[in-house]
């Protein structure tokens, strides 16, 4: 399992970088993630999370449950298409013991390359959708506590910046 960066780690506000040539490396990394979030345990992970600025995100809605798992890997993900409304109590592996409700579009349509390279184009409606917008928001350097309003947010960011400080004392 990989350590997983925690705000205000630097890493996170950065905007990755999209991988240019799918090499064994790039699948190594995709497999380490998948295992990380896993164990986490997560529904998501995205690559700068792991301390990589790549764009490369994995995600599993069923990731708790003994089967049906349901494993998406994709490299260079889009959203081509958003549409709808929707608020869901967010958290984030990155964000320790901390959740709030973030406005979000209710379905998105996205676009990426699989791990052999091959263009994949998923619906995400739901669960499914939030999770998306989520882990491709962390490739732009945006937190889910970057989408909250003003007060709350300085609120909350002040409050993390101390923990940060007192822990790695
Ligand atoms: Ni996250």
């Amino acid at each position: 399992m990989l350590n997983i960066l925690k705000y205000p780690d630097p890493i996170l506000k950065r905007k990755a970088e999209p991988v240019t040539q799918i090499t064994d490396e790039v699948r190594r990394l995709i497999d380490d993630m998948a295992d990380t979030m896993y164990e986490a345990p997560g529904v998501g992970l995205a690559a700068p999370q792991i301390g990589r600025s790549v764009r490369v995100i994995v995600i599993d809605v069923n990731s708790k449950e003994k089967e049906n798992k349901e494993l998406i890997c994709l490299i260079n993900p889009e959203i081509i298409e958003q549409s709808g409304e929707t608020v869901w109590e967010e958290g984030c592996l990155s964000v320790p013991d901390y959740t709030a409700d973030v406005k979000r579009a209710e379905r998105v349509v996205v676009k990426g390359l699989d791990r052999n390279g091959k263009e994949e184009v998923i619906v995400g409606e739901g669960f499914l959708s939030i999770v998306f917008q989520h882990e491709i928001d962390h490739l732009n350097g945006v937190l889910f506590i970057d989408r909250l309003g003003l007060i709350k947010r300085d609120l909350i960011r002040r409050k993390l910046k101390k923990l940060a400080r007192t822990e790695s004392i």
